[in-house]
């Protein structure tokens, strides 16, 4: 796996910073809705929808940095099918989760690229009329957006390479690479 890496594009512990800090911004925003410090009033209120696969890693950091009364529902979203790295379309895999409605929603994915996967994520949500629906990304390539959709949370805003590792993927693979990094051109 290592010697498919071109270069780190964003390393270990400039992603632990941010998360920390994305996760002291997220608690303060969401404890303020919950009215109170996040624990007893706030029982079933609080719900994070993490789109697998590739947020998987960055939930799993984030969630370590909200001290708050929340329940994970996950969600699975296709929208690069097989090796191509072309949006394709997106298409929801998954259950949505139940009930919604008057709940507070945060939605946790991997990057926002043509924006699509978001775009028709929080539509369907919205349509559940929680009682507040923000997004969060990992990472945002900016100008890329074919749909006007600015996420509530970014952890990084990256130039249009294509990137693996903190969860992204090539085919599948890389996801476990610590770092967000790029590929050398013999490896896709
Ligand atoms: P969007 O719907 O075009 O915004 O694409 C979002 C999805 O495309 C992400 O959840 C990723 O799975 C995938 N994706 C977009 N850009 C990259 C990349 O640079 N590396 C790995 N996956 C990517
Ligand atoms: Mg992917």
């Amino acid at each position: 796996m290592v010697r498919d890496i071109e270069k780190i594009l964003i390393d270990t512990g400039r992603i632990a910073e941010r998360v920390r800090e994305l996760g002291r911004r997220i608690s303060d925003d969401l404890a303020r809705d919950l009215g109170g410090d996040g624990t007893d009033a706030s029982h079933g209120k609080l719900v994070l929808i993490p789109i697998l696969t590739g947020s998987m890693v960055f939930v799993a950091d984030l969630i370590r940095h909200l001290p708050l009364k929340l329940s994970l529902e996950l969600v699975g979203v296709s929208s690069y099918p097989g090796k191509s790295v072309e949006s394709k379309g997106v298409s929801i895999r998954s259950e949505l989760p139940g009930n919604l409605q008057g709940k507070h929603i945060l939605i946790v994915d991997d990057i926002l690229d043509s924006g699509h996967t978001l775009d028709v994520l929080t539509r369907v949500i919205r349509e559940r009329r929680p009682a507040s629906l923000r997004t969060c990304v990992f990472l945002r390539k900016p100008g890329k957006a074919s749909v006007d959709i600015t996420p509530d949370y970014v952890g990084f805003d990256i130039p249009d390479e294509f990137v693996v590792g903190y969860g992204l993927d090539y085919d599948g693979y890389y996801r476990n690479f610590p770092a967000v990094a790029t590929l050398r051109p013999e490896a896709r």
